[in-house]
């Protein structure tokens, strides 16, 4: 994988929810992990590194070694084999165990050192052992520097329907280093190029109800031509487009907190992403799965006269050009069912209802609460070669 830009300066974003009387304050920039050092001194001095064995391997002794330039400071570690069942009810007891033995208290601070998936264990975690300890996010993909990691959700799997159970707890500090993404295999830089694209489509919405300002360009105008311009995390633009998400992000959370009105718009494309996830578990990781999920809401906006295929097209090419997938690969009769049933366990579902997150006739506009009836999804998804 590419070397990341040594060149940038540390970034310093910080947005106060005023809701929870809380400052969210991400440190962005090559290395920005260093600055550890200093905003750690807030906390007390015993740590838990909760991880999973590949970033483990890979990035520990990098993440102790900055602890350690306070030799006071205690650092433990758990690490989980990397899989679909890090986020399961057996690891969330193996982590209030370890936590207990090693008598952890209110005062100490849990670490997220991983992917989407050990931010919200270790998050669920950390909002719930004594009612909540300290947490510190340290993502180390793309996918979450831009998004898992950041806005508090947390949540894990029950019987292999996604994020059932979930709070929401925000870390005190978030580190988006991208030394880390020097190591992720492009697979799953990809895979966090779903979400950024999703932030495309979902921009002008977001600046209409958020403090969130619209530049010169339209980032899906942006993303286009980057697209054309072997866009990797060397690319001069790539800390631009990082905090242009980051701002989209924290600009929603700050003013919807609580996830109960323009914070739906993040989960375009989840609906159907989530069905995809649990259809096919092990086939897509969640940016791919996400990345089919949005041509479908393209697709079921345009049958709505919401969207046109002009759009649809649109938004085909760009993901394509990501190499991100745009369909399901050999579509099985179940899906339709499978998909239906995967609905019902939504949480955006309202009795037999679904809120979608729909797009608009302008790319980057979305209605995210257009009302649908399972049904009419579910002869839509019938009549039509979805
Ligand atoms: N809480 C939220 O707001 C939110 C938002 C979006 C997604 N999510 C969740 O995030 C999860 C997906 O996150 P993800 O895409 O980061 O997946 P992930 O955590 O499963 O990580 C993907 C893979 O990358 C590997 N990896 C991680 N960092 C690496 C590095 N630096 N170098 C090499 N390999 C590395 C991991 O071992 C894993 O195999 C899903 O469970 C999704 O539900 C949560």
């Amino acid at each position: 994988m590419h070397k990341a830009n040594h060149n940038n300066p540390v970034t310093n974003l910080n947005i106060a929810i005023d809701h929870e009387k809380t400052q969210l304050r991400v440190v962005v920039g090559y290395e920005s992990l260093s600055k550890l050092t200093g905003l750690s001194q807030s906390l007390a001095s015993k740590f838990l590194v909760l991880t999973e064995n590949n970033v483990a391997d890979l990035w520990f002794g990098y993440v102790n070694q900055i602890l350690k330039y306070n030799q006071d400071n205690t650092v433990k570690i758990l690490s989980f084999p990397a899989s679909f069942s890090i986020k399961d009810s057996k690891s969330l007891l193996d982590v209030y165990g370890f936590l207990h033995q090693n008598e952890f208290s209110k005062d100490d601070t849990i670490i997220a050192l991983g992917g989407g998936d050990i931010c919200d264990l270790a998050g669920f975690a950390a909002a719930t052992y004594l009612r909540g300890i300290n947490l510190i996010n340290i993502p180390t993909t793309l996918l979450s520097q831009i998004d898992a990691g950041i806005g508090g959700k947390n949540g894990y799997n029950l019987m292999g329907f996604k994020n059932v159970i979930g709070t929401i707890y925000h870390p005190k500090f978030i580190f988006v280093d991208f030394k880390f993404l020097e190591s992720l295999p492009s697979r799953e830089f990809y895979s966090g190029m779903a979400e950024i694209i999703k932030y495309s489509f979902i921009e002008k919405t977001i600046s209409e109800f958020t403090d969130y300002r619209l530049g010169p360009r339209s980032f899906f105008e942006i993303l286009n031509e980057l697209s054309m311009d072997n866009f990797v995390i060397n690319h001069m633009s790539f800390k631009n487009v990082v905090l242009t998400c980051l701002s989209m992000k924290l600009n929603v959370v700050a003013k919807d907190p609580l996830d109960k009105d323009i914070r739906r718009c993040l989960n375009f494309g989840h609906t159907f992403g989530h069905a995809i996830e649990a259809t096919y578990p092990k086939v897509y990781n969640h940016g791919e799965a996400i990345s089919i999920g949005m041509i479908y809401a393209f697709k079921l906006a345009s049958m709505l006269n919401l969207s046109t295929l002009t759009n649809l097209n649109k938004a085909k090419i760009l993901l394509t050009n990501f190499n991100l997938p745009i369909g399901v690969q050999n579509l099985n009769k179940n899906f339709n069912d499978q998909l239906i049933k995967a609905f019902k366990f939504d949480k955006k579902r309202i009795a037999e209802n679904i809120d979608f997150i729909l797009p608009l006739l302008s790319i980057g506009c979305v209605d995210y609460k257009y009302c649908v009836p399972i049904n009419t999804v579910s002869e839509l998804l019938l009549s039509v070669n979805f």
